[in-house]
């Protein structure tokens, strides 16, 4: 084994002549030199160590396939992917079969729309429950009148179509269908009872006229990615939730906090607030406070409360990438996914109890909630970060800074993030923890913004004007101690297109012909550390886009950087939610919102049909471990 590291890609000479091509700014005018002689990661004894532990050269064993823009699931060689479920499916026995007509009432018995994140979690050989977010609703689909006259109904039926399916499995045949009889099938929508823990539940700015506790909220939406916990719970996200929200007072003035967050009087076209006085800022005006949070749900209890864990801090949450420290505390990675928003952190102050799953049960409620910021010498695409904590009282956040409580700090994590000077990013999306090192990564999917508006200027960690293809940036926590305040980065990758460009428009040298993309977003890590990349992106296949065609999905090596296309989908949607059978030979993704805009797509069930979000499973003809030779 050579000394060479296993993070070596930044020590191509080939990568750092992309940089120093594509540098246009004074800042980044010395890359070529600095960036050259570092190995990053490799220089302790430690990461050797791990270099000699996985030998990776054959960690990527399928043929790529190419860019397509048909309008269906492509997979490589020696694959299957077949349609497990999709949106409007029934999920119970005697539930009414799919129709667009559907009513709210049939639509609380059918599987959501917009499947997101989702986890696998297997019971027995042929038993498993998959729990998948439904993030939002196609209003020109989910109706016949394409939305365009919302009755209380349609409301209704929009918020029925929003939340948490929990789905039971069953292995039919060697391969896992969904069991309709399955004691564990629920659904969980926008009007599910559910309480707020942590410590901003009870503040006044969580109170109601029906919830003067502050404790009890009815429901989740918008729940993007999600997380997974090793005592058997899962974590749903809640990210563009300021959407549903709308006045019909339409001159009601909004304060800062309101607007830093994204409400609107008008809304996002979901009209919810004209039939839900819950969803009128001038009626309920704390109603958004309570939405925006990481929610634990145990999808063993279909009668379980679902719990929004405050200390996790409210933002637009992407997903809740959680590992288990080296010393048992609970680590939690969280993106906020904004244009120059902020990348957070949260560690628990109790430690994971592996004998005792019952004494973990609360562990999110208590801990510190941090916020990155990334530091990089003049010229160099690579550096120290450090996390900056939250808590009242420290880092300025302090009474007279406006802060009031913990309690604020946590409803307003965005202001607290601004105050302590963290790092604005280009939208970060999911976060995920390479098992085999405890490197971390994070998508930063695109920013229009970056450059543009003053709080975004070009810096390394977001390192082009724009940003139109997105980036993956990862960090080595100091000591793979995920709870150390400090941490080494550089960009894994940096997508592009290099047939029409040059120069960092081009991308990183692990980016070419046959394997680019554009905006990375959802990502995941199998057991062997290969890592899962998926896209939502721009499909026009034209101009900057040009042979990237639709959405897909691309495995990496994080040690060679070698990026492989696996997937394509079909027109018009997003790759998004992924995960495994324990024994790597199923996979699960989801295909999101094909046809949206009513781009001409029928995807899954062909003919005339209106295109469905569905979950696809994904297995290899001879049975083998997806991904691997
Ligand atoms: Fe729901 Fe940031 O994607
Ligand atoms: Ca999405
Ligand atoms: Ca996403
Ligand atoms: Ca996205």
């Amino acid at each position: 084994m050579s000394t060479k590291s296993d993070f070596s890609l930044r020590a191509e000479p080939e990568f750092n002549q992309i940089i120093e091509k594509g540098i246009n700014r004074r800042q980044f005018l010395k890359a070529s030199s600095a960036a050259g002689t570092v190995a990053f990661f490799g220089t302790s004894p430690l990461s050797n160590a791990i270099a000699a532990t996985t030998n990776n050269k054959d960690l990527i064993g399928f043929e790529a396939i190419p860019a397509s823009t048909e309008d269906k699931i492509i997979v490589p060689k020696g694959y299957q992917a077949d349609v497990l479920i999709s949106w409007g499916d029934p999920l119970f026995k005697g539930a009414p079969a799919f129709s667009q007509q559907a009513d709210s009432q049939a639509q609380a018995l059918q599987f959501g729309d917009n499947n997101d994140g989702m986890t696998f979690f297997q019971i027995s050989a042929d038993r498993g429950v998959l729990s998948i977010n439904n993030e939002y609703t196609n209003h020109e689909y989910l109706f016949a009148h394409q939305g365009k006259t919302m009755s209380a109904d349609d409301v209704l039926k929009s918020q029925n179509a929003h939340g948490i399916s929990v789905v039971e499995l069953k292995k039919v045949d060697g391969k896992w269908e969904v069991n309709q009889e399955g004691r564990l099938n629920r659904r969980i929508t926008a009007n599910t009872e559910m309480e707020l823990t942590g410590p901003a539940a009870g503040d006044a700015l969580l109170k109601t006229a029906v919830d003067p506790k502050g404790t009890k909220v009815l429901g989740t939406f918008n729940n993007c990615a999600n997380g997974e916990t090793p005592w058997g719970t899962y974590l749903t996200c809640e990210e563009n939730f300021n959407g549903v929200f709308g006045s019909k007072s339409e001159n009601l003035v909004l304060d800062s906090n309101q607007k830093r967050y994204g409400l609107s009087t008008a809304g996002a076209g979901y009209d919810w607030f004209k039939h839900d006085d819950r969803f009128d800022l001038a009626k309920t005006p704390n109603e958004p406070n309570r939405h925006g949070w990481v929610v634990e749900i145990d999808p063993m209890d279909p009668n379980s409360t679902p719990k929004k864990r405050t200390a996790l801090g409210r933002f637009k949450h992407e997903n809740a990438a959680l590992t288990i420290n080296n010393d048992g505390y609970v680590v939690v990675y969280l993106g906020d996914d904004e244009r120059g928003e902020h990348l957070y952190r949260f560690v628990s102050k109790n430690k994971y109890n592996p004998s005792n799953p019952a004494a973990n049960r609360d562990i999110l409620d208590e801990g510190t909630l941090y916020v990155a910021k990334f530091n990089a010498k003049d010229g160099e695409l690579e550096g120290k970060g450090e996390w900056i904590e939250l808590t009242f009282g420290k880092n300025g956040l302090t009474k007279e800074n406006g802060f009031n409580s913990q309690a604020e700090i946590l409803i307003f994590a965005r202001k607290a993030a601004t105050q302590v000077g963290a790092t604005t990013m280009d939208r970060p999306e999911w976060v995920a923890v390479n098992p085999k090192n405890q490197s971390v990564f994070c998508t930063l999917t695109n920013n229009k913004y970056r450059g543009v508006k003053d709080n975004q200027p070009v810096d390394a960690v977001n390192p082009r004007e724009k940003n139109p293809y997105g980036h993956i940036v990862r960090w080595m926590p100091s000591g793979q101690d995920h709870t150390s305040n400090n941490f080494d980065w550089d960009l894994y990758l940096i997508a592009g297109n290099p047939t029409i460009h040059e120069g960092l428009m081009a991308g990183s040298d692990n980016i070419n012909a046959d394997n680019m993309f554009n905006s990375p977003d959802g990502i995941g890590f199998d057991n062997a550390g290969r890592l899962w990349i998926q896209t939502d992106g721009k499909y026009s296949n034209t101009g900057d886009f040009a042979g990237m065609g639709n959405n897909q999905m691309l495995c990496g090596d994080p040690d060679s950087g070698e990026v492989r296309r696996f997937l394509t989908g079909p027109i018009a949607c997003e790759i998004t939610g992924l995960t495994f059978s324990p024994d790597q030979k199923t996979m699960f993704i989801g295909v999101q919102h094909p046809g949206e805009d009513l781009a001409p797509s029928h995807f899954p069930d062909g003919g005339n049909s209106i295109p469905r979000s569905s979950v696809i499973r994904i297995t290899r003809t001879d049975g083998g471990i997806i991904g691997a030779a």
